[in-house]
């Protein structure tokens, strides 16, 4: 039974959540690797939408087996409100969310040192979600950060919030001029999480490891993208978690030689929420009309999020960083009425035409994408159940992109539901999943 990786080739907002709800059915278990509460993936089953934060959207399928692994941060205050939100609708969490002993906790002081950062940075700031996700990976790194397991021995975890509320207080009056906390407003409401989410806390790297010995199959479902991984993304505009496919073992503590593939998730064009570079993005009316018809607004912030094209460099380093064995490109049906669709080709830089994509800020800021331009199909996409069922242009659009990025696609999405969705012929996901079509009809 394979284990793939799930992950976004961009800057996120790819519609990973729909492709791994389409691919839940052919697993046992769906693993988070990273990020927090800062993530937003939403999965519209029938007339429902759901937003999920923190927990892997294959929730939404009865008996599929659920994991916060050690790599993500959780907010247990927020994770309990999303669990609250699922049991009301009819969603059964017992014995099927498991919530690792050693991912780190965020805590009240650090989304209050988010805004407090963001704010000092003025017009260098990264257009964090305020979530408190950088912060809560500062003390990881830093080696005071406090773990779920940490949660449910009371003495200890007084112990560390006393030594870090000290220490943060200091940072949010001094630095920021911000407003500071007692260890008693923290130390009850966080007690009572404990109670709550007991339960659910579990040795999860090892409860994955016995599971895959015994056959079952595993989706990890990355959040955030590529280009936002802490190393590997557009530094210092990412997030502070590894967003990347080699994140996924790191993360669940399942060893990289028991992951068998990896699948990338791409827009049709691009999209970036939060500052920093965006080489390929689309100036006035253009951008507006990709955002209205794509609706293109933050999942977690309501933000709207910047709009490009399609960046044939940026697919390709992700191809590269992350392995990719095949990618699913999504919301092909927003380009629908498009008389011109470009695809960014290289990056002009001091007389040169860079086909890598390159690392560094100052680079970056001087590059001018390089485009071709092909004609649009003006002809609706949604509800095709075949890539033969598409129009010639837009097949031809496709086969130029995976011409660019070098690996083929596997899946085209176009529309937000289920069966807005054509499985390609021969692909990678048809040979770690044989019978992933039946799943849609
Ligand atoms: P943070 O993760 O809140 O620290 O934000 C760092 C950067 O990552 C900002 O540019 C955010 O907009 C971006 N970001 C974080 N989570 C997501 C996401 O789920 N989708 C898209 N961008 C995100």
């Amino acid at each position: 039974m394979p284990n793939i990786v799930v992950v976004g080739t961009q800057w996120g907002d790819e519609g990973k959540g729909k492709v791994v709800d389409v691919l839940t059915p052919q697993v046992n278990v769906v693993v988070r690797y990273q990020g927090g509460n800062n993530a937003g993936h939403t999965v519209v089953v029938g007339k429902e939408k759901y937003v999920l934060h923190s927990i892997p959207s294959g929730i939404l399928h009865p008996g599929c087996r659920c994991v916060v692994g050690c790599g993500v941060v959780v907010d247990p205050g927020a994770l309990i409100h999303e669990m609250e939100m699922l049991v009301q609708r009819g969603v059964t969490l017992d014995g099927n969310l498991f919530i690792s002993k050693n991912a780190h906790v965020i805590m009240p002081y650090h989304p209050a040192l988010d805004r407090g950062s963001e704010a000092k940075l003025g017009a260098r700031r990264i257009g964090t979600t305020g979530k408190g996700v950088g912060p809560a990976y500062v003390d990881k790194a830093a080696r005071i950060g406090i773990r779920m397991a940490d949660l449910l021995d009371q003495k200890l975890f007084k112990e560390k919030l006393t030594y870090n509320v000290a220490q943060k207080n200091r940072i949010l009056r001094d630095i920021y001029g911000a407003q500071t906390f007692s260890i008693e407003e923290i130390l009850n409401p966080y007690l009572d999480y404990a109670g709550w989410l007991a339960p659910y806390i579990t040795d999860t790297a090892l409860l994955l490891t016995k599971w895959i010995d015994n056959g079952y199959s595993v989706l990890f479902e990355g959040a955030q993208a590529t280009m936002l991984d802490l190393d590997h993304g557009t530094y210092p505009y990412v997030t502070s978690s590894s967003t990347t496919a080699g994140g996924a073992a790191t993360g669940s503590g399942v060893p990289p030689t028991r992951i068998n593939g990896i699948l990338g998730v791409a827009k049709a064009y691009a999209t970036r929420v939060g500052d920093g570079p965006f080489p390929t993005e689309m100036k006035g009316e253009m951008s507006e009309y990709i955002r209205a018809r794509g609706n293109e607004y933050g999942a977690t912030t309501g933000r709207p999020r910047r709009c490009g094209w399609f960046d044939a460099l940026v697919l390709r380093y992700a191809v590269r960083i992350n392995g990719l064995d095949t990618v699913a490109l999504t919301k092909l049906d927003v380009l629908d009425q498009s008389q011109t669709v470009k695809i960014c080709t290289g990056y002009r830089y001091r007389g040169d035409v860079l086909t890598d994509f390159p690392e560094g800020e100052s680079v970056l800021r001087e590059i001018q994408p390089v485009y071709e331009e092909v004609e649009g199909w003006m002809t609706p996409t949604s509800g095709a159940k075949c890539e033969g069922d598409l129009p010639a242009k837009a097949r031809r659009y496709l086969e130029r992109l995976e011409e660019l990025i070098g690996v083929p696609f596997c899946l085209i999405s176009t529309g937000p539901q289920r069966d807005d969705t054509i499985i390609c012929d021969d692909s990678p996901l048809l040979r770690w999943f044989p019978s992933v079509r039946s799943t849609l009809l």
